[in-house]
């Protein structure tokens, strides 16, 4: 069962026209935007021109179903407001290509999928959350986005695509081939990397609230500045962190949003999303707390007041035994030598999928390890590196993955 490259390669560009940024490689296909409604019908249209059964639940995840218990290949095809042409499109790609050599080549039943929302429009991982029974789709359909629109509005966008819902219970495991989007495998001239865990996440929304007042009659010790909290949390927090986080421990503020955002006014309240990461469940937890605390005694400081939003938690998560073995056995065979084992520091819809059935991952480099960016880019021989590492492990469990699993 051998891989088509320039089949591969082909679709992967077509995808990358939806959406696509003029920047570079760079794309804007958020989830249900309509470069995302486009891009969908588009894989629909692929996926069952590979003979197989399209189907989109109402969340918006589009699946493309061999028949019988068959083995799940995909990731995500929505981007970040501004994103690259790989993140999610390639594990997606490579799943359907993949299905279509294993149909050419006598492989096994090969299904693929390209989940909603991954990059966290209304959330985190929102479509296959909802898809793994995790969280509520009732529940997550107020969820607005940064501009106020609800999930259940924006989801109108997909409506007449959707056919209904698609049991998990018909997948063996669910595999995903995705850009490392860090620097390791670059930084040392690998050409795959397997997954061995996802790192767990912590996600808090933040709101400082002052007094807003005259940015020219207000004297600075009268003040009550909400975007002074911002900085002062900040820049405290870093210090308090210090004796708790390992190197691979990292947080962010990614959003803020200030009130009323113009200069001459003093801001009256700041709101911002505080994120950080960890392989550590008890780590993630004293990040929290420090976190709190923080943030509690910088406006007791100050004279302002601090609410906390809903957190949002992922658990670390780690790998399938068999299937990654499958995945390092393709590695040795494609990349020989050229191969390593490593976590994974961005979030990926397979710690969703695990609470189903056996997870694995695997990465191909990152150009200068950038990525949520135009300038994302991956080297044509490794995206085929990783589709060829990805058939060699189906081919690998053919045998294995025989019936359905629930965990
Ligand atoms: C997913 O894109 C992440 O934020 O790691
Ligand atoms: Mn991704
Ligand atoms: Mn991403």
């Amino acid at each position: 069962m051998e891989i088509d490259r320039d089949r591969f390669l082909a679709d992967l560009h077509r995808l990358r026209m939806f959406g696509a940024s003029g920047v570079g490689k760079g794309v804007v296909r958020p989830a249900f935007s309509q470069a995302d409604v486009d891009a969908r019908a588009w894989l629909g249209r692929r996926f069952a021109d590979a003979g197989l059964r399209v189907e989109m639940d109402a969340m918006g995840n589009l699946f493309g179903l061999a028949k019988g218990p068959s083995i799940l290949l995909g990731s995500h095809s929505d981007t970040q407001p501004e994103g690259g042409w790989l993140d999610g499109a390639l594990g997606v790609v490579a799943g359907l290509e993949v299905a279509r050599a294993a149909q050419e080549g006598d492989g096994p039943a090969v299904s693929v999928v390209s989940f909603q929302d991954e990059e966290g429009r209304f959330g985190g991982l929102t479509g296959s959350s909802v898809w793994c029974g995790y969280t509520p789709l009732a529940d997550v359909d107020s969820a607005t986005d940064h501009a106020g629109v609800t999930l259940r509005d924006a989801r109108r966008a997909l409506a007449g695509q959707v056919t209904g819902d698609v049991d998990p219970a018909g997948f063996t495991g669910f595999i995903e081939l995705h850009i490392e989007q860090g620097l390791t495998l670059d930084a040392s001239d690998q050409q795959i990397g397997v997954v061995t865990e996802i790192v767990g996440t912590r996600e808090i929304p933040i709101t400082f609230t002052g007094q807003q007042n005259h940015a020219g009659t207000t004297q600075m010790h009268l003040r009550r500045d909400a975007f002074q909290g911002v900085s002062a949390f900040n820049t405290a927090l870093n210090d308090r962190l210090r004796n708790v986080v390992t190197p691979t421990t990292v947080w962010t503020i990614g959003h803020i949003a200030l009130h009323p955002n113009a200069s001459s006014i003093v801001p009256g309240k700041a709101s911002f999303s505080m994120q950080w990461r960890d392989g550590d469940p008890l780590r993630l937890r004293r990040i929290e707390e420090i976190v709190r605390d923080t943030a509690r005694e910088v406006a007791l400081a100050l004279g302002l007041s601090v609410d906390f939003g809903p957190m949002w938690e992922l658990e670390p998560t780690g790998m399938d035994a068999r299937l990654r073995a499958a995945l390092e056995d393709g590695a040795e065979t494609v990349a020989p030598g050229r191969w390593q084992r490593m976590p994974s520091g961005a979030l990926h819809d397979a710690t969703n999928v695990a609470r189903l059935m056996p997870v694995a991952m695997l990465f191909v480099p990152s150009i200068g390890g950038i990525s949520h960016a135009f300038e994302e880019d991956t080297a044509e021989e490794d995206l085929v590196a990783g589709a060829q590492v990805l058939a060699k492990a189906v081919m690998r469990l053919q045998s294995q993955l025989t019936s359905p699993r629930k965990i």
